[in-house]
């Protein structure tokens, strides 16, 4: 058996206070940093844009190829809150798909038992993006087949420091017990804090780093790079991902399973 698929009472949990919280099994939550797509159109003389609709294709295979995988979670990364500095016309493209891919795929989506989240800040976008979202959520919350977290003018930082003026805001009105003042109450403000705990991130297009995105919750994530651009990328990519995740042997700061075992 595959030391992620090694049942948990096998594990050695030491002092971590999130153990009962890891999965039983395989990978429940992935998030995907999306990344490659000006490179892919580069590659072929086209224009940035266009290499953002084909990523938008292989966002849909993705999705479609998780659910088949059997995963619960997926988050995956759109906009970030440095996309800002992009010139003008990247952005609004940008934007212009995520209401496309939106409006094009809700129906599918929703009938597939999705539900749909967007998290990041909203106060920045503009009306019609919001309607699209805001629709979005509202049509599939009853669903919970398979979770689909956009994460679209979204950074981790600007999170954590959001989850921070809540956090103290509750702790000032009582709403949080000064006895459960720590990681756990505080997780509760982020705008992941619906979903499982992460299990693993991947990053397309060869870069090897996190550019902000769910800081917190990659504490004890897998990481895993994959050098294809992400137009290319498609649900034998993520099985391979997944597959890598599987090899790994996730200790939490434990000691090694076998020499525990073997150490009675
Ligand atoms: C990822 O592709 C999409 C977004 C960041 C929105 P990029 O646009 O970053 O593509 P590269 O990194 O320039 O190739
Ligand atoms: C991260 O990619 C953001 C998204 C994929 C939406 P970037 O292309 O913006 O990150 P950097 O600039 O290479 O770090
Ligand atoms: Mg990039």
């Amino acid at each position: 058996m595959s030391p992620a698929l090694r049942p948990q009472g096998r594990s050695v949990n030491g002092g971590d206070p999130q153990a009962e919280e890891r999965p039983p099994a395989g990978a429940r939550h992935v998030a995907i940093i999306m990344d490659g797509n000006g490179r892919w159109a580069k590659k072929r003389a086209l224009p940035r844009s266009l290499g953002h609709r084909a990523g938008v294709n292989a966002l849909k295979r993705t999705v479609e190829g998780a659910a088949e995988l059997g995963l619960e979670w997926m988050t995956v990364f759109g906009f970030s809150t440095e996309n800002w500095s992009r010139p003008a016309t990247e952005i609004a493209e940008l934007m212009s798909l995520l209401k496309n891919y939106v409006r094009s795929d809700l129906a599918r989506l929703e009938a597939e038992g999705a539900r749909i989240r967007v998290i990041g800040r909203r106060s920045d976008l503009s009306p019609d993006v919001l309607e699209v979202i805001e629709h979005a959520e509202e049509r599939t919350r009853n669903n919970d087949r398979f979770h689909l977290q956009v994460a679209f003018n979204y950074g981790g930082r600007a999170d954590i420091a959001e989850a921070a003026g809540r956090y103290a805001a509750a702790i000032a009105s009582g709403a949080v017990a000064p006895d459960e003042v720590g990681e756990r109450a505080f997780g509760r403000f982020l705008s992941t804090a619906e979903g499982p705990p992460l299990d693993l991130i991947i990053r397309t297009s060869g870069e090897r780093r996190l550019s902000n995105f769910l800081l917190w919750e990659a504490a004890y994530a897998e990481l895993v790079f994959q050098d294809v651009l992400w137009p290319d990328y498609g649900p034998e990519h993520l099985k391979a991902a997944l597959e890598e995740f599987e090899s790994r042997e996730r200790r939490y700061g434990g000691a090694e399973v076998d020499d525990v075992l073997a150490a009675g």
